[in-house]
């Protein structure tokens, strides 16, 4: 199997990213459907690399959570996180780093955090990249798809299920993530003992900033990453 990915960038800001895994006999077609992908673009890569691919039996299980304010949606995250074995005041303090720009220079990250569980520390070797999680995909994508947008789903959820699944799968305990694009704000938490809860408001209308938390057990976190980075999984079901 191959992994073809894609990601455009327009004056040197990343604007699009995607992924799939396929056949060599349909490379060309992905590769077709993905170059159609973004809208506007001065930049465009695709990669193809071939992978051994790894089955997952099944996504996370969705659940959706709807409040009336940020606040209360992020209350409530941390409710379901301190369950996780996660403090209060390490969330509090990672959610302030991704209200305002988690990279040292003060903008989003391009890839995800990783942190200690247990104390905090961020553990990412490099704090303005972060670690990004490639090579998921999905067996049917078609079928997949067809039945989350027929359930009421985006196909963002497509996507980002796809991504905590295998995160979750890899050994991150817990996720957290919220876009950065200003008119989307729904974002998520996920574990394996919660599955994958869409939480909405879980930032302010009109903010640019966002991105994920990985939270991982210290001693797991060279592994993890390994997983993260190198690994390629089909998941099989909803
Ligand atoms: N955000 C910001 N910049 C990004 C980026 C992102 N999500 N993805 C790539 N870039 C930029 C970075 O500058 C990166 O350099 P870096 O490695 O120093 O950060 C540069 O592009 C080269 O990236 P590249 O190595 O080509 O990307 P990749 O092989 O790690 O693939 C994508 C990453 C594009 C696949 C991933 O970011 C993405 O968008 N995934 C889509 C998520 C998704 O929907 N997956 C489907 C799951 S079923
Ligand atoms: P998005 O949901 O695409 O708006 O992405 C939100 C944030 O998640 C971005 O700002 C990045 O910090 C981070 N991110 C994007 N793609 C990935 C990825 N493939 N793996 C891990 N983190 C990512």
């Amino acid at each position: 199997m191959f992994s073809v990915r894609m990601r455009s960038s327009f004056h040197g800001k990343h604007v699009s990213g995607a992924e799939r895994i396929c056949k060599r006999e349909d490379i060309r077609n992905t590769v077709y459907e993905l170059l159609t992908r973004p809208d506007n673009y001065d930049y465009i890569s695709v990669k193809i690399e071939r992978v051994e691919v790894k089955e997952i039996e099944k996504a996370l299980p969705i659940k959706t959570y709807t409040f009336e304010k940020v606040e209360e949606a992020r209350e409530f995250a941390t409710g379901m996180l301190e369950r996780e074995g996660i403090k209060t005041l390490i969330l509090k303090k990672l959610f302030m780093a991704l209200d305002t720009g988690a990279s040292p220079d003060g903008g989003n990250m391009r890839g995800a955090m990783i942190v200690d569980i247990g104390s905090g520390e961020r553990l990412e070797p490099d704090k303005r990249r972060g670690i990004r999680t490639v090579k998921v995909d999905w067996s049917s994508r078609k079928f997949i798809t067809d039945l989350l947008l027929e359930k009421g789903y985006t196909l963002r959820t497509v996507d980002a299920l796809a991504i905590a699944t295998k995160n979750i799968h890899c050994g991150v305990v817990a996720e957290v993530c919220w876009s950065d694009d200003p008119d989307y704000t729904t974002g998520y938490i996920a574990s394996k003992r919660l599955g994958y809860i869409r939480i909405s408001p879980f930032k302010r209308k009109g903010s640019p900033y966002g991105g994920r938390i990985y939270f991982v057990n210290r001693g797991e976190k060279d592994r993890v990453i390994t997983c993260l980075e190198k690994e390629a999984f089909l998941i099989k079901s909803l």
